[in-house]
């Protein structure tokens, strides 16, 4: 074990699930830990090290300490253009491919306003459309955030970032001081727990969302969460990542297609000739 219990933690969580604390950040890790222990009823941070390194520790513990690593922070169509986007990229693929059903993963999905808000896109779009069934994934590492989504109810705080009066009205309904999404859009995503530098989700995908989690990776992580996200793309699905997110020096092989300033990162069709 280091000698530094920050700098052991450091370590476990990066391990763990790619994340990095170095430098000024441990001071946050610091702070995390403290609450920890608070909780617990640890007396140190030396302490609760030693609980870790215990003939494998409680998984209860080892999950808190997943849950305070991660950087929760969403809102509701985040970025709003990638949103505007993903209804033409969708519907060209829907009239090209002739696909029965469309399967979307919000990986990283923390409390769930991202999938909520392609649920409500997509809502949007079969009005105006007919689109095939659509499956929705939502993902996360960190149960706390995940059990969040599972609930699907937000404070008034959550639903008036980023959600119009419009879109609240119609999926969502007030419940004592807080929201509810309703059933109709909520029963159409399902959630589940995974760890992108662990395992991978046993489906193939048309879209994959993967936005604001790599920033927090090292490179050689990066790359292989990338390799894994490509590897369970459809031909001529894509993967979008966050608004300061990039592939570039991080795949090689991929095709990219800027829609309205959204890339897509794409997977050709088999047999499909590269643009070079
Ligand atoms: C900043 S939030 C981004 C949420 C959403 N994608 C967005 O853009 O609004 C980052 C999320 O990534 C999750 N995360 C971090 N490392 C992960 C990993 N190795 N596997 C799965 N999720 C991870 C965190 O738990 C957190 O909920």
């Amino acid at each position: 074990m280091s000698p530094n219990p920050l700098d052991f933690f450091a370590n476990v969580i990066e391990r763990e699930t790619g994340i990095i604390y170095s430098g000024t950040n441990l001071y946050q890790l610091q702070m995390r830990l403290e609450d920890i222990c608070r909780k617990e009823g640890v007396k140190s941070i030396d302490e609760l090290a030693l609980r870790f390194q215990g003939p494998g520790p409680e998984l209860q513990l080892k999950q808190k300490l997943l849950d305070l690593a991660t950087n929760n922070e969403t809102l509701f169509f985040r970025d709003p253009i990638y949103f505007t986007t993903i209804g033409s990229f969708l519907q060209e693929l829907c009239d090209r491919e002739r696909i029965p059903e469309i399967r979307i993963w919000s990986a990283a999905s923390s409390t769930g306003q991202e999938a909520l808000s392609i649920a409500m896109t997509l809502d949007e779009l079969s009005e105006k459309k007919a689109l095939p069934p659509v499956s929705i994934l939502a993902t996360d590492i960190c149960e706390r955030a995940l059990a969040r989504a599972k609930a699907g109810l937000y404070t008034e705080f959550e639903v008036m970032r980023g959600l119009s009066e419009e879109r609240r009205k119609k999926y969502f309904t007030k419940e004592g001081d807080s929201w509810r999404v309703r059933h109709s859009i909520h029963s159409r995503i399902q959630y589940g727990y995974n760890n992108l530098i662990r395992s991978a989700v046993y489906q193939r995908f048309h879209l994959i969302f993967c936005r604001n989690v790599l920033i927090y990776q090292k490179v050689d992580m990066k790359r292989s969460v990338i390799e894994a996200l490509y590897r369970q793309l459809e031909p001529s699905g894509a993967i979008l990542l966050g608004a300061g997110e990039t592939m570039v020096g991080l795949k090689e092989t991929v095709e990219s297609e800027v829609r309205n300033t959204v890339t897509y990162y794409m997977k050709p069709r088999e047999g499909a000739k590269r643009a070079s």
